[in-house]
């Protein structure tokens, strides 16, 4: 009999993090989700809620250590918590900047030394870490967020190869544009980000109408994007990166390969939307 299998999800009480610790549990895995609004994370056999703030230490260690005594084991760690700390870049002070980094990025890395070494006993583990087509595409009032997204990308990678000849594997997960809580919050940060008297106030009104519009038109869905999560936790050969579409694919590589192309592409958006830029 093979034993069930043991994953964490960071912010599992919304958005993609919920629908994939719903997924995981339906295929039978023990599944310990994390958030700090723990009551809205479901529970039910095989799948425990934790109060979890991944910007501190000390909620990090008792999220792995109870999963650690409880099940002796832990099979894959999906990074997912994160949030836009959007508005534009001489707006967003510093102190709100590092808060979205140690959100995207340190919150990750920190819950990621706290599973290696069982993971390295084990000679088994998958670390999936949700990152976004932002990662690599950028727009305007997005700029701390995308820095963050990259940086976990760089550092995924970078561990991927660390720690291979354990057993270990690190992807990348890039969703695009999906529905969830996520386009709300970024724009209520840009808005809460703004300094009296900003000189950016005008481009702030025209994006936010325009990224509402967008949102209306967003096809994807959070349980689409638990399904690729679910992939990218359970191939026997994963790939280093999961795209939800084809064109979400195909913005990273146009932004990638093609750098002047997509800035290109970005300015024309922005004119479409009346913004007058060069
Ligand atoms: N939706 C999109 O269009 C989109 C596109 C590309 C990438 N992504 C990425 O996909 C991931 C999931 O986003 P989503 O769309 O599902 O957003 P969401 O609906 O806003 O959910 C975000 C989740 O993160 C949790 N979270 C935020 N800060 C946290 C913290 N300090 N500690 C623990 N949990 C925290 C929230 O829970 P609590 O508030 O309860 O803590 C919530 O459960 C994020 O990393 C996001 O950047 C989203």
């Amino acid at each position: 009999m093979t034993l069930p299998k043991i994953v964490a999800i960071t912010g599992a009480s919304n958005g993609m993090g919920k629908a994939a610790l719903e997924l995981f549990a339906a295929q039978g895995w023990i599944v310990y989700g994390g958030a700090r609004h723990v009551e809205n994370i479901p529970t039910g056999t095989n799948v425990h809620a934790l109060k979890l703030d991944v910007t501190d230490s000390t909620s990090n260690q008792h999220f792995i250590q109870t999963i650690l005594t409880e099940q002796n084991r832990i099979d894959v760690l999906i990074n997912n918590a994160g949030y836009g700390e959007n508005g534009p870049i001489e707006d967003v002070s510093l102190a709100n900047a590092r808060k979205q980094f140690e959100t995207n990025f340190f919150g990750a890395a920190e819950l990621t030394q706290l599973v290696l070494p069982t993971m390295r006993a084990q000679k088994s583990g998958r670390i999936v870490n949700i990152s976004s087509i932002g990662g690599d595409a950028y727009s305007p009032l997005g700029a701390y967020y995308h820095a963050s997204k990259a940086a976990l990308q760089q550092w995924s990678d970078t561990l991927d190869i660390e720690v291979q000849p354990f057993g270990i594997r690190s992807i990348i997960v890039q969703p695009g544009g999906t529905q969830s809580a996520w386009g709300a919050t970024a724009m209520e940060n840009v808005r809460k980000n703004l300094q009296p008297n900003s000189p950016y106030v005008d481009f702030v009104d025209l994006m936010g109408k325009s990224l509402d519009s967008d949102a209306q038109g967003m096809s994807a869905t959070v349980e689409d994007l638990a399904k690729v999560f679910y992939a990218a936790a359970t191939d026997s050969k994963p790939k280093r990166r999961y795209f939800n579409s084809l064109s979400d694919r195909l913005i990273v590589y146009v932004a990638r390969a093609h750098p002047k192309l997509f800035r290109k592409s970005v300015l024309k958006t922005l004119k479409r939307w009346g913004k007058d830029v060069k």
